[in-house]
């Protein structure tokens, strides 16, 4: 990526204002858009109020509906994405709804609307912002078109367990890679203009929710406030920062407080640190749920304490709407409170310019689905996102050397799969998978034995896909799992290839013939065994639309892979969680003896006493960061600009980059910075800063990469966000794992 490019938009965006989108001239002043607000406030009774603050899931036919829309009881709905039925709540409301307030209509965007990018796991291994910002863009264009002006995106959950399902739905388990994809898609979602084709991004779940004891999904959590503030709240600031206009609460509760109820998240942190006057919308009935997990006796109980911690509106538990006019009247719920919540909804639906233009044009919204350039830039994506973890020269393959490719496993054509969770409105019928990318691209030299009907099926022969191996040059098997197997309450405790694709792939190598293997899932997988078993492998995701022809230009080397590990790769599920950042141990592991090292008479004191698995030591299958190419990429005469820096001081690391190999490439370069010694305890490494660098074979370049020393403030024992002067290590390496640490010191300001 261009060097230059980044750093402007770099500057820009810290030029900014805190809303980094610009207001149509419609819309108006701040001060013309509370007055509106005032006037309109005016003349609103206590239910219309409350009616604002109820959001539906609606389907099937309108006229259900119609009632309560006319009485001005419904202020957001959910789940209809038809053109011609949304103008048609729209008009009821706009039409014949006393107020004629327009409603608010969201979706769960999360990865595209109609034409399906990468899983944002697989987009946060893209390490570029730029192209997360192009897809949120298109996704925008794609659903503005049909009347879906809010998305239920980004997911900005810090995950560090990859039982947990959801780890699909978001950037991993970096905070700073997660706040600059949060970053880019509320730029791409809201627009540089909050104009027609601008949804509102919704951040979520707020907060914690990732750390599900278990990786078991809805379980408890147990974050202290300093683990809240060092790793799981900065991605949401960054993104309250950017402009994001709503905000969403999660479904766990932390040390007992679930989100939908806790006034120090919601009221202390998010209004009154951060000033966030945006919407705040519950999760899926997370404030009925509040009854289940034994916070409050009733629904009216529940919507007391949920309306007076700053929550404004109510996704489908009906709490507002049944019981807040009561609340208000025995003086548990203040008026005041509902009209600041009512303004935030009204505020929201004034800047996206729903009042002048509630309606769509049905015609022109269908021309926009799956426009060509969509389909280009999520092939793009879903190329930037795959990454390769071995390679033994096999790959690229050379289109000129095979006669015959095989193509075999359960997601080769698996249309509906290969899209991943949370892909509502992705329609199969235009997905284009491996198996129809290669067989447009080889007509004639593609034979296909499906091999597993699904990921779980289990078999004990494989004669059929045996056979055909040995008639074709080369074996392409597409594994993984299905996009049914991750994503919300889609846990597992078993993370190896399901059913018998291990099975497959070592009766595969048996044959002798080159074995390539792709695996799309939602998560990373553990895939120790199935590595011995294959001579290359890249790992896809969940690709998305055009995963087939972008993996088919990886194959075969017309692009070059250059996607990372958001997230560190297991060796076995028992590791979970194991992630780059962790905090230094007293005991740090040093390569003590395995198990399998040790003889039989060994004692209690012949094992290390260090933090590490008897069975499985403490290093991961691959650590974030972790990718190969088809190059090599040297890095050279890596220089701090200093030895000691001041607090308000800025780090200037410059290094050469090479390109070492005889193919062009691009390099994710990752800066890591170590605090030697804090008024706590600080993890071993922590990313800083990323960049993607495209280089030529052979080119060397000389870069340079700036860090605010701002940026190594975290909160310590006084639990006040600052930097604490002393000895820090830097890295620039192409992963959490390698390269030679450069010394520096913070000195404190006299
Ligand atoms: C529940 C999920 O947790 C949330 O992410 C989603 O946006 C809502 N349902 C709405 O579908």
């Amino acid at each position: 990526m261009n060097h230059t490019r980044t750093l402007i938009l770099a500057l820009m965006i810290a030029l900014l204002p805190a809303c980094s989108q610009q207001r149509p001239s419609t819309v108006g002043s701040d001060a013309a858009i509370e007055k509106r607000i005032d006037q309109l406030l005016a003349r609103m009774t206590l239910s219309e109020k409350i009616g604002q603050m109820n959001q539906v899931s609606v389907g099937g036919d309108i006229s259900h509906y119609a009632e309560a829309l006319r009485k001005g009881q419904i202020g957001s709905i959910l789940n209809e994405v038809d053109p011609v039925k949304l103008n048609e709540y729209q008009r009821i409301c706009v039409e014949e709804s006393r107020l004629g307030i327009p409603l608010l209509v969201g979706r769960d965007v999360i990865h595209g609307f109609h034409t399906i990018f990468p899983i944002p796991l697989g987009l946060a291994a893209t390490f570029d912002p730029a192209l997360v910002e192009e897809g949120a863009r298109i996704a925008s264009l794609e659903a503005t078109a049909q009347g879906v002006r809010w998305t239920f995106s980004p997911m900005l959950d810090i995950a560090r367990d990859p039982r947990w399902g959801r780890m699909a739905e978001g950037s991993g388990e970096d905070p700073w890679l997660d706040a600059r994809m949060a970053e880019a898609m509320v730029r791409g979602y809201q627009g540089p203009v909050l104009d027609t084709t601008s949804m509102a991004a919704c951040i979520k779940h707020f907060v914690g929710y990732g750390a599900a004891e278990g990786g078991r999904d809805y379980n408890s959590t147990f974050l202290t406030e300093r683990q809240l503030r060092n790793v799981y709240l900065p991605p949401f600031e960054a993104a309250v920062k950017a402009g994001a206009m709503t905000l969403m609460t999660s479904f766990n509760d932390n040390d007992g407080v679930p989100s939908t109820g806790n006034a120090f998240i919601l009221q202390d942190v998010l209004r009154g640190e951060w000033g966030f006057d945006g919407l705040v919308v519950t999760d899926w009935n997370s404030m009925g749920e509040m009854i289940a997990h034994g916070f409050g006796v009733d629904r009216k109980d529940v919507a007391c304490k949920a309306a007076n911690v700053g929550v404004d509106m109510d996704m489908m538990t009906f709490g507002f709407i049944s019981h807040l006019e009561e609340l208000v009247a025995s003086g548990c719920v203040k008026e005041s409170v509902i009209d600041e919540a009512v303004r935030r909804i009204l505020r929201v639906k004034i800047l996206l310019g729903l009042f002048e233009h509630p309606y769509v044009d049905v015609e022109a919204a269908a021309a926009v689905q799956y426009a060509p350039a969509h389909l280009d830039a999520a092939r793009k994506a879903a190329e930037a996102s795959a990454i390769l973890l071995k390679n033994d020269g096999v790959l690229p393959l050379r289109a000129d050397k095979v006669r015959t490719i095989l193509v075999t496993g359960p997601m080769a054509d698996a249309p509906h799969d290969q899209l991943g969770t949370w892909s509502f409105d992705g329609q199969k019928d235009h997905t284009v998978t491996p198996l129809k990318a290669l067989q447009e691209r080889f007509p004639g030299k593609v034979i296909y034995v499906q091999g597993l009907r699904n990921s779980r099926e289990v078999r004990t022969r494989f004669d059929d896909v045996v056979a055909a191996a040995r008639r074709a040059d080369v074996v392409l098997a597409f594994l993984g799992e299905e996009a049914i197997l991750s994503g919300e309450a889609h846990c597992l405790a078993d993370l190896n290839l399901m059913g018998s694709q291990s099975e497959l792939l070592a009766a595969l190598k048996a044959t002798g013939k080159p074995v390539v293997a792709t695996v799309m899932a939602g998560r990373p997988l553990t895939i120790e065994r199935d590595l011995s078993n294959c001579r290359a492998l890249l790992y896809a995701f969940h690709p998305g639309t055009m995963g087939g022809p972008a993996l088919a230009n990886l194959l075969f080397g017309d692009v070059n892979p250059s996607g990372k590990t958001p997230v560190t790769f297991l060796r076995t599920v028992g590791q979970a969680p194991l992630y780059y950042a962790h905090n230094r141990t007293g005991r740090p592991y040093n390569g003590e003896m395995l198990l399998s090292e040790i003889g039989a008479e060994a004692g209690q004191t012949s094992l290390g006493n260090t933090s590490y698995y008897l069975d499985y030591g403490a290093y991961p299958l691959f650590p974030f960061g972790y990718g190969l190419s088809y190059t090599t990429f040297r890095y050279s005469d890596i220089a701090l600009d200093r030895e000691v820096y001041a607090e308000d001081g800025t780090i200037d690391v410059s290094f050469t980059l090479t390109n070492t190999g005889e193919c062009d490439g691009t390099e994710t370069v990752q800066v890591y910075v170590r605090d030697l010694v804090g008024s706590v305890t600080r993890p071993v490494k922590e990313l800083k800063a990323f960049e993607r660098v495209a280089l030529k074979a052979g080119e060397s370049r000389r870069l340079n990469v700036r860090i605010p020393v701002a940026d190594l403030a975290f909160y310590g024992l006084d639990g006040v966000k600052k930097v604490e002067p002393g000895d820090f290590q830097l890295w620039v390496a192409a992963d959490s794992a390698s390269g030679e640490p450069l010394s520096f010191q913070v000195e404190k300001k006299e």
